[in-house]
Parts: structure tokens; sequence; C-alpha cells
């Protein structure tokens, strides 16, 4: 396990974020760093900054988003860049243009940064090989969503004062997350112990291997955690049902104030939204603004999406004007 270490001098040493796994603890604790300061700064000002003017971003979602894509709008926007949002729905796409050929146009226009997420694992970075310009993964499929789970260290960090030796206790749909995948890595990797809390069905055999204690119960898992972070049922990516119920699923599995007692008294409930409310959490545990820091999450969001655009855009030689 690797202890978070602060060195704000750091660089950053890749050219795109498909993904948490392969950060050192030296990058991450870097963007932390940085978005702590864009926390900051978007709570007190609100001209634009110069970090990305003469930029262009482009989103392109090839999945329903309403936090992701408007984070890395306003964060593009609020350092001085110019934003496409691409509508995959009114797109060449629906004339069978591929992926692949979609990103080759738009690399042609010279971007500087696409935010891509993708249905399919694996498809960010594949896209990202055909491609010049800087790749940023929105989400792909059920492997990584970086940037949540910076903005999740980010909101912890900020509540806690630190990750290292903290426990977090990963609970619910664990086989359809890419936002425990890439919290398992960055979690690990500063040094907080992870467990994760779900059904059999929706636990991966072989989690043992990411360094994380697995449990089926509720009540044994969240014993003294400090951070209690709540996971969406993905009906949408499930084969069949994998759960017998959502009525009996709420029961064993829905984080209510009862479940919530087994955690430290000063727990702090996370949860990445889009919430299902009565499914995976109940309301009085999710509107509690002593407990919940969901809002917050949201709110680091646009900070965390300006740091890993500034740190990645840093480096990358500018068109001259002509
Ligand atoms: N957490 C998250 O990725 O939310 P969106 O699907 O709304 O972007």
């Amino acid at each position: 396990m690797v202890a978070a270490l602060k060195n704000p001098n750091v660089d950053f040493r890749h050219r795109n974020l498909l993904g948490i796994e392969g950060l050192s603890a030296e990058e991450i604790s870097l963007l932390l760093d940085r978005s702590d300061h864009y926390a900051e700064r978007n709570r007190s000002a609100r001209a634009p900054g110069k970090a990305l003017s003469g930029r262009t971003v482009i989103n392109l979602f090839f999945e329903t988003s309403t936090r992701t894509r408007t984070s890395f709008q306003l964060a593009a926007l609020r350092l001085g860049a110019d934003v496409v949002n691409m509508a995959v729905e009114h797109s060449s796409i629906k004339k069978g243009e591929t992926l692949l050929d979609t990103a080759l146009t738009l690399n042609a226009m010279h971007p500087d940064v696409l935010v891509c997420r993708h249905p399919e694992s694996g498809a960010v970075k594949l896209l990202s090989q055909k491609v010049e310009c800087v790749v940023v993964n929105g989400g792909d499929g059920a492997h990584e969503h970086p940037t949540q789970a910076l903005l999740d260290a980010v909101t912890i960090r900020r509540r806690k004062g630190r990750l290292q030796g903290l426990t977090v206790a990963i609970c619910g749909d664990v086989m359809h997350s890419r936002v425990a995948r890439s919290n398992i890595y960055l979690l690990h990797t500063m040094g907080a112990r992870v467990r994760v809390i779900g059904p059999p069905t929706l636990v991966p055999g072989a989690m043992e291997r990411f360094g994380v204690e697995v449990f089926h119960d509720m009540a044994l898992g969240l014993r003294d955690a400090d951070i209690v972070m709540m996971l969406r049922l993905q009906l949408e990516r499930m084969q069949g049902s994998c759960v017998p119920s959502i009525r009996e699923y709420f029961r064993f599995f829905g984080l209510d104030r009862q479940k919530l007692s087994n955690a430290k008294p000063d727990a702090l409930i996370l949860h990445p939204g889009p919430m299902n409310r009565g499914v995976e959490i109940d309301s009085e545990v999710a509107d509690d603004i002593g407990r919940s820091a969901i809002q917050e999450q949201v709110e680091m969001g646009v900070a965390v999406r300006m740091a890993c655009l500034e740190v990645l855009t840093r480096n990358l030689p500018r068109l001259e004007d002509g």
C-alpha cells in the first residue's frame, strides 16, 4: 500500500486520463490539490480563468449524463475554453458512422481535449489511440470513471482531512459499477481500507484480488466505517435480474438509519448519483445534511474536472494566431 505524498511540483506523466489504474499516489495528490484550489476559486470568483483560453473541448457522450457532462462543460468554460457538446442522437452515428470514424472526424477539426463516455469498457482507450488530442474518460461501461473517483476523494479529504487509514465501505451493485472500480484503485493507492458490500449476484467473485474485503451483510460490512459510499442499482447493465425484487433489495442492502447506525457516528454518506431513492438509499439519510455529502460531491465535480483539464493541457503546444 502506498502512502499519500503531498508534492505540488510533481509532473503528471500521462497524456490522457483513461482511468485511475496506473496513477501514482503523487499524481493523484497533484490532481486533488489542484481540485482544492479550484473548489475555493469556484466559491469566490465568477470571471473565467485563462488556463484553457484558446483551447477547444469536445464532449462526446454516448450515454446519458447530467453531472459529468454538465460539469466538464462548466469546468472548461470557467477556464476560458470553447466547448462543443456533441449531440450523439443528432449526429451521423445515427446513420451508421462508427465510434472510430466519429473520433477521426472530430480529431480532424483540431480540438485540444475530447471527453468521452461510452457504454463499452475499453472504447475510450481505443478512441484515444486514434486521435492526437487529449482524451478524458467520462465513464466506459463497467470499467472506469476516473473523475468520479477523484471527486469522491476530494470530498472525503476535505471532510475528513485525509484518505490514508480511513475505512471506506462501497455498497450495492459493485458488479456493474465503474465508480466502484475507479474508487477501489484510488483509495487503495492512497492508503485507505476498502470494503465492498452487496449480494453475491452483484459482487464479482475475485474482488479480494483488488485488495478489498468482501461482505454480503450490511451490518457487518458497515461496522465502524468512516465512509459509506452507496452505488446505484444499474438495471440497464444487467442481463436478466440480479435481485429478487426492489423491495427485498432495499430491505437488505438499501441504506437507512438503522443500517447506518453500524458505521461510525460521524460516518460520511456518499452517492455518485443519479440516486434511486427507496432502492439503494432512503431519502431520510440521503438528505441529512449533517451526514450526507452528496451535494458537495456534485460541487467538487466541477473543481475536479477543472483540475484535470488544466493539468492535462498544461504542456500542450498552442496554435499560433494567423
Ligand atoms: N455520477 C455520474 O456519472 O452522474 P451522471 O451519469 O449524471 O454523469
